[in-house]
């Protein structure tokens, strides 16, 4: 009986003030809300505020509004003070706050911080990037970008983390957690076979599930289940014939069935083709404005063609991850014009974009300089038109740029002459180059959402200038500030290269120390650089931009390095390479156990342990990189990554590595089981610097074929 008499109470607290708005008015005549209640757990906490929700209340909280309050994010959920709901404001996020945002970090392009191989420092990242954020008023961050490059030209490859499923998955847990420990939810996007930008809005990528499971999931997987990211963004694109944000295998299947993800799903601005056809297929909330899911979606709940447990269920993911984030609890007192940037923020941009530097060629030990008396900078990107960063909803409004110029002439010694040439003038550029020690050519691509590149060649007259320079002087040093590969065909002609990316606000300054040899390059190539326009994966035009709006993914698992090793084919540098201004050596190299029964052991982890010693004379870090290889007779690709690990080591230190394996390092997905297998045999487990260099190599027998669901 007591207790029908205070579920009655319950039931008045909650309508009577949507019934009778003055009884929201008053505050202090308002019971306290139950859903209000910290202790209780997320999931009770939102079951108890849906019970209280309008249909009117539940549409407006699965779409974005749309005009925006001053035009301020890119996304906006109104708060309900009737309900206590907070507002949602979502700010894209990659390289720092975007949206127009002002006063705000411009940091190196995420591949850049990616080629650092470094998790902690991509954990910073995240930290810098979700601090940002949240001063900035945002509670959800629209990054961090973790598809898989797919095609080199792809427009959008800076945003991303490269070409390996299992390093873009690792870059991708570290950032999330470090933007989700500043308190914004991080956005895992873009969610799924987001690999090209040529007709994104209506192309059709035709790809088979072992490949989906084993290339284009992984990040995602590891997004869910270790990063346990707040929100996923559907892409523009379909798959296999059905648009990603309808997706029913894509959305329901993989991500909230197998994956368990517990978060909310929402649409990439305007990739939402539907409205019933996405409710039922697992979209939660559809961005940024309201053309499925406001009036359609009430109509359609209205008359039936969808559930009201349906809408219930979209609701209440983003109900439980706001609570679970405590959105509802915390104070955030930041606005969009807070000026949210420190010193110790640009301090890291500059850090980041040093250490994912790549050292790609060092002859005649010209770099690091020492006591070049004369300096050529030469090329736009050297200090007329910096290259900082990418295009598109990435853009950040960068509070200045530090050119290569302005960066090389603060550290040049005072009797050190540095000269310039942009380069638009060949002659000039010629001229200036004869009459200095070094020239340094700064060369660019342009990429940015929304297009591809039209191929893999430096645009304009870049190639002429560098091969001009190169003829005028012998001491000539390209650096890239690409977002991905480009085609060298100078690279005969030159001594140095150093692929420094889109750099961010810091680039002057993080190029001087590195040509100066102040911090030791230890970047190392994400993604291959091939030698030839048609060496590459993606070379037909079934593939990439793909024919009459689809794009076959006839080259299946063969990404990235991985198809170079299958069919042996020499790119120009490899994934996972990169030179240092020191030399390491790696030694006394162990695996354990060497055989392993995973039926009776299914936890139990295979150890790759080495030494790393630094044997030359200046301290650097090395990257540490162990692939495992399939038994022959199994037909599978030569090599995989599977663990990697940053050594930051002194002259003349040495650091014990011990690298884990775990079942999945060893794994193939089976489409007929839906599974993944581990198939007997001898596995080689292959230890190096670079996808071609593995010196050190043992190998592990696996004696048991568990099936695992
Ligand atoms: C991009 C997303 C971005 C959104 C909001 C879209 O064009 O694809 O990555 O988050 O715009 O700005």
């Amino acid at each position: 009986m007591r207790v029908r008499y205070l579920g009655w109470i319950a039931v008045l607290a909650v309508t009577l003030p949507a019934t009778f708005p003055l009884f929201a008015a008053s505050k202090s005549l308002r019971p306290t809300q139950p859903w209000m209640d910290k202790s209780l757990p997320a999931e009770q906490r939102a079951n108890l505020l849906l019970q209280a929700m309008t249909l009117d209340e539940k549409i407006t909280m699965v779409h974005g509004m749309d005009p925006r309050p001053n035009n301020e994010y890119a996304g906006y959920v109104p708060p309900n003070p009737r309900l206590s709901i907070p507002a949602l404001k979502l700010a894209d996020g990659r390289a720092g706050v975007g949206n127009h945002a002002t006063d705000v970090t411009l940091l190196p392009a995420p591949i850049a911080a990616a080629a650092s191989w470094d998790t902690a420092l991509m954990h910073r990242y995240g930290q810098v990037l979700g601090n940002e954020e949240w001063g900035k008023g945002t509670n959800v961050a629209l990054g961090p970008t973790i598809d898989v490059v797919r095609v080199p030209e792809w427009g959008r490859t800076f945003e991303t983390f490269g070409e390996d499923p299992y390093f873009n998955a690792q870059m991708a847990v570290a950032e999330i957690h470090g933007i989700q420990s500043q308190g914004p939810i991080a956005d895992a996007n873009m969610y799924l076979t987001m690999n090209q930008e040529n007709n994104r809005f209506k192309e059709n990528s035709i790809v088979d599930p072992r490949t989906l499971h084993e290339i284009y999931l992984p990040p995602f997987e590891a997004a869910v289940e270790q990063g346990h990211v707040g929100t996923v963004m559907c892409a523009y694109i379909k798959t296999n014939g059905v648009y990603s944000c309808e997706n029913q295998y894509l959305l329901k299947d993989l991500l909230k069935g197998r994956l368990g993800f517990s978060g909310w799903v929402m649409s990439d601005w305007g990739a939402t083709h539907s409205t019933v056809a996405s409710a039922k297929n697992g979209l939660d909330q559809e961005m940024g404005g309201g053309t499925y899911y406001s009036q359609a979606l009430k109509a359609a709940v209205e008359n039936g063609q969808v559930s009201m447990a349906t809408l219930n269920e979209h609701v209440r993911r983003i109900l439980v991850t706001m609570f679970r984030f405590g959105l509802f609890d915390k104070d955030q007192s930041g606005s969009w014009t807070t000026d949210v940037r420190t010193a110790e923020h640009a301090a890291f941009s500059r850090e980041a974009a040093e250490q994912g530097s790549a050292l790609l060629k060092n002859e005649h030990g010209l770099l690091p300089l020492s006591n070049a008396s004369s300096i050529a900078v030469i090329g736009a990107a050297g200090d007329l038109k910096p290259k900082a960063q990418g295009g598109g909803s990435s853009t950040v409004v960068a509070s200045y740029i530090v050119t290569p110029l302005q960066g090389i002439r603060k550290h040049a010694a005072d009797d050190t002459r540095v000269s310039y040439a942009d380069g638009s003038d060949l002659a000039h550029a010629i001229a200036v180059a004869r009459t200095v020690r070094v020239a340094i050519v700064f060369v660019n691509t342009d990429e940015g959402e929304g297009r591809d590149r039209p191929n893999l060649e430096l645009p304009g007259n870049q190639d002429q200038l560098i091969s001009a320079v190169a003829s005028a002087n012998p001491n000539t040093i390209v650096v890239l500030n690409t977002g991905g590969p480009v085609l060298m065909p100078w690279i005969g002609k030159i001594r140095g290269l150093i692929e420094a990316w889109y750099p961010g606000q810091e680039d002057g300054n993080a190029i001087a120390a590195i040509l100066y040899g102040d911090v030791d390059p230890s970047g190392k190539l994400p993604l291959t650089f091939p030698r030839t326009a048609t060496e590459i994966p993606t070379a037909t035009r079934q593939q990439w931009p793909g024919i009459d709006g689809n794009s076959t993914y006839s080259e299946k698992s063969d990404v990235g390095y991985r198809w170079y090793d299958a069919n042996n084919v020499r790119p120009l540098f490899p994934f996972g390479y990169g030179l240092s201004y020191t030399t390491f050596k790696l030694s006394q190299f162990s695996v354990t156990p060497k055989k392993i029964d995973w039926a009776t052991n299914p936890s139990n982890n295979i150890n790759a342990e080495l030494e790393v010693t630094n044997v030359g004379k200046r301290p650097g870090a090395e990257v540490v990189e162990v692939y495992v290889a399939q038994p022959e007779k199994n037909g599978e690709l030569p090599r995989q990554l599977r663990a990697f690990s940053k050594v930051f080591l002194q002259p003349g230190e040495s650091k014990h590595v011990t690298l884990a394996l775990n079942k999945r390092s060893f794994s193939i997905y089976d489409s007929t089981s839906h599974a993944w297998k581990f198939p007997d045999g001898t596995y080689k487990i292959l230890v190096g610097t670079s996808s071609r260099d593995l010196p050190l190599q043992s190998t592990v027998v696996i004696s048991s074929s568990p099936v695992s669901h």
